[in-house]
């Protein structure tokens, strides 16, 4: 076993904070989040106990898809501030010694980027070759797109530009033109504008959007699944090209490797631990971490046509997932992993994986903490989630959903239902936007029990305020609570921080893997200490065999731990051997 602390990367200790702009604190009243509300909120963050803040997109931008559409990647948008905001926030980081992450998006731009407007003027336009234009295809005389593919969302990939009469490729939105990698300009005009602008104001480091989806397959047909129509699902169609690899080893070395910067890429697929190493190890010089999506997608996206539709998740499969993803951080590697629960794209972990009604709510946020900060690996916390934040109630219509993502959903639907493609039903797919649909995250956050949640002196805010913020889920109330979710998640920060050695670069050993109620693993470090950690899932009691040698009962998620050996319904343990 070798010593994983020896020259350990500053970003191997710390704890990351993921703050969503538009919904994180409004200091104007427009009912928008906004720069200098997160500047207002620094302390705040610093008071939680973690080392760094990731602040998703606030640069210009039509915001067709909340601001992943970027029409300039060196201007904040106005309606989230002005530079001056944005340099005051990167210096207020530093000043509370936290680091500063940007978001990366880079394998497309917003259809109102000058490169594209510029692009889509004529075919001899010094700009054409930034995007992915391809001819129209014709089947018995009529137009149709280049290939079947489906984009991620919905609807095809290709859109058709009149001007030019050719189609452009968007692996997302129609506004959200894919950037054609395959040319060595377009590449360094990509690093110069939109990496090391703002590696060289002095950021540390990137959250990476949709890394692997650079590289593009060969443009053929996917196999027909839907023979009703022309546009097929295609699963992977836009990832892991065969230049992906060459790509990320070149913009690593032009930009990130010149500055003591962090990447977290984005990487969606599912991956043996060799091809991860690929990425994240450190000898493979592409990133630092991965955010992988095994664990975050295992209640959905196995449906062959519908991405967004709901299944029961498995425990033995999570945890299964989660020693895979240990391993990328055990001693035997050379790779670092990226752990998470919640994020801009992710539903409430609460409501998803554990009990969120008013009974077991608190237990459930804090043992899912224990969870998150007892695996080795860098964790990142969503705002919101160390206040134990749910989804929003289900008495909320579909029109309070606002993510493209979820209405494309519906539409696909009602579309298949409509031209008797066997569907799902409304109903059912209602029920998964219920659970799973990322517009959980994106409501505002709760900072006290005041009007719209204190998020706003205003009289609306852009996405509907979860009224949860009236039952005691907010900062302010959960600051004075001794036992609130928020609080245990200081202390767990703090315990964390003591006992790094072994839980973020110990050993990771899982036992019971069969048992489908609790998680039990061990963590061992380097130089002696042995933690157990033991997580009841299930809403009953669970008898657990305490290892031989236990000593002591350090931590519980419970405020009543009566019996050492049987966990509370939903609690979290953990004990020195
Ligand atoms: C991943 C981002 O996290 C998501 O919010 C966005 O919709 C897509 N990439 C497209 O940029």
């Amino acid at each position: 076993m070798t010593d994983r602390r020896i020259n350990a990367k500053w970003w191997k200790s710390s704890t990351i904070y993921q703050i969503y702009p538009s919904s994180f604190m409004d200091s104007n009243g427009d009912g928008i989040g906004d720069l200098p509300g997160i500047l207002s909120k620094l302390d705040y963050i610093k008071s939680l106990g973690v080392d760094a803040v990731w602040i998703s997109p606030f640069y210009q931008s039509p915001n067709k898809d909340q601001g992943y559409d970027i029409s300039d990647y060196q201007m904040p948008d106005p309606r989230y501030g002005s530079m001056e905001d944005v340099d005051a926030i990167i210096k207020g980081c530093h000043d509370r010694n936290m680091k500063i992450i940007f978001d990366l998006v880079i394998n497309h731009t917003s259809d109102q980027h000058r490169w594209f407007q510029e692009s889509r003027k004529s075919k001899d336009n010094p700009y054409r070759k930034y995007y992915i234009w391809r001819p129209a295809r014709y089947i018995n005389g009529e137009r149709r797109p280049p290939t079947n593919w489906q984009a991620t969302f919905g609807g095809s990939a290709w859109e058709w530009d009149e001007t030019t009469e050719e189609y452009y490729l968007h692996a997302f939105l129609i506004e959200q033109p894919d950037l054609n990698w395959e040319d060595a300009e377009v590449r360094q005009a990509i690093y110069k504008e939109a990496i090391l602008f703002w590696l060289d104001k002095g950021i540390d480091g990137f959250r990476i959007d949709v890394s692997s989806f650079y590289s593009k397959h060969e443009f053929v047909d996917v196999p027909i699944k839907k023979p009703e129509q022309y546009v097929q699902p295609g699963g992977d169609t836009f990832m892991d090209g065969p230049r992906l690899k060459e790509f990320l080893v070149e913009m690593q070395r032009e930009t990130f490797s010149k500055y003591d910067s962090v990447t977290l890429a984005e990487m969606p697929g599912t991956r043996t631990l060799e091809d991860k190493l690929e990425f994240v190890g450190e000898s493979s010089k592409r990133f630092s971490m991965a955010i992988s999506f095994d664990l975050a997608s295992i209640d959905h996206g196995g449906h062959e046509n519908y991405f967004l539709m709901w299944k029961p998740y498995d425990l033995k499969e999570a945890k299964r997932i989660t020693e895979a993803e240990q391993l990328l951080s055990g001693p035997k590697t050379d790779g670092w992993t990226l752990t998470y629960l919640e994020n801009h794209d992710q539903a409430r972990c609460i409501s998803r994986f554990m009990n969120d009604s008013p009974e077991h709510r608190v237990i459930s946020g804090k043992t899912l903490a224990m969870y998150l900060l007892t695996l080795s690996g860098t964790p990142i916390i969503y705002q919101g989630q160390e206040l134990g934040m749910i989804n929003v109630p289900k008495e909320w219509p579909e029109s309070d959903y606002l993510d493209p993502q979820s209405w494309m959903f519906m539409r696909d639907i009602r579309d298949d239902i409509k031209h008797g493609v066997k569907s799902i039903t409304e109903q059912e797919a209602f029920k998964s936007l219920q659970i799973v649909a990322r517009d959980h995250a994106r409501v505002p956050m709760q900072w006290s029990n005041e009007k719209l949640a204190g998020f706003s002196s205003g009289d609306k805010t852009w996405m509907r305020v979860n009224d949860s913020y009236k039952e005691g889920i907010n900062v302010a109330e959960e600051e004075k609570e001794k036992n609130s979710v928020l609080n245990f998640y200081k202390s767990l920060l703090a315990f964390q921080k003591e006992h790094s050695d072994s839980l973020i670069f110990g050993e990771h050993r899982g036992i019971e893997a069969e048992n489908e109620h609790t998680m039990q693993f061990f963590k061992k470090s380097f130089d002696g200490e042995t933690l157990f950690v033991a997580l009841n899932f299930s809403g009953d009691k669970q008898k657990i065999s305490l290892p031989d040698g236990t000593t002591e009962l350090l931590m519980s998620s419970s405020i009543s731990t009566d019996d050492e050996g049987v966990l509370q319904p939903y609690e979290g343990r953990i004990y020195r051997i």
